[in-house]
C-alpha cells in the first residue's frame, strides 16, 4: 500500500499515516538518511495510545528518538523497543515498509 513518495519525508522527519482510513494516524513513518522505519502508532504502555503530540510529530528534539506524547516513553527509531520512561523494554510493534522507485509502501503480507 503507497504512503508516501520518499523525498517528501525530509532526512530526519516523522510523519503520520491513516491507511485503514479509519479517521487517525495507526501507523508512523521516520526516515534516518536513506533508510524508513515503520511502527504502529499505539504506545505499548496504556494499549494503543496514539503517541504523537501534533500531527506527524513523533520525535524528540535531537530527532533519534520516538516520544509518546502522553507521558514521555522514548523509542530507539530503529529497533523500536522502549529505552526511557514507564514501558522501559517493551517496543513498538513494526510496520513493514518497502521503498520501491522513491515510493514509500506498507510490505504486503
Ligand atoms: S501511553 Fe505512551 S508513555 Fe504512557
Amino acid at each position: 500500500m503507497f504512503l508516501c513518495r520518499l523525498d517528501e519525508l525530509p532526512d530526519g522527519d516523522s510523519r503520520g499515516f491513516d491507511p485503514a482510513r479509519t479517521g487517525q494516524d495507526t501507523v508512523l513513518v521516520v526516515r534516518q538518511d536513506e533508510r524508513v522505519f515503520g511502527w504502529r502508532d499505539a504506545c505499548p504502555h496504556h494499549g494503543g495510545t496514539p503517541m504523537a503530540w501534533r500531527k506527524d510529530e513523533y520525535l524528540n528534539a535531537a530527532r533519534d528518538r520516538i516520544v509518546c506524547a502522553a507521558h514521555g516513553a522514548q523509542f530507539d527509531v530503529a529497533t523500536g523497543i522502549c529505552t526511557l520512561g514507564p514501558c522501559l523494554g517493551q517496543r513498538l510493534h513494526s510496520v513493514g515498509l518497502v521503498v520501491d522507485d522513491n515510493e514509500i509502501h506498507i510490505r504486503e503480507t
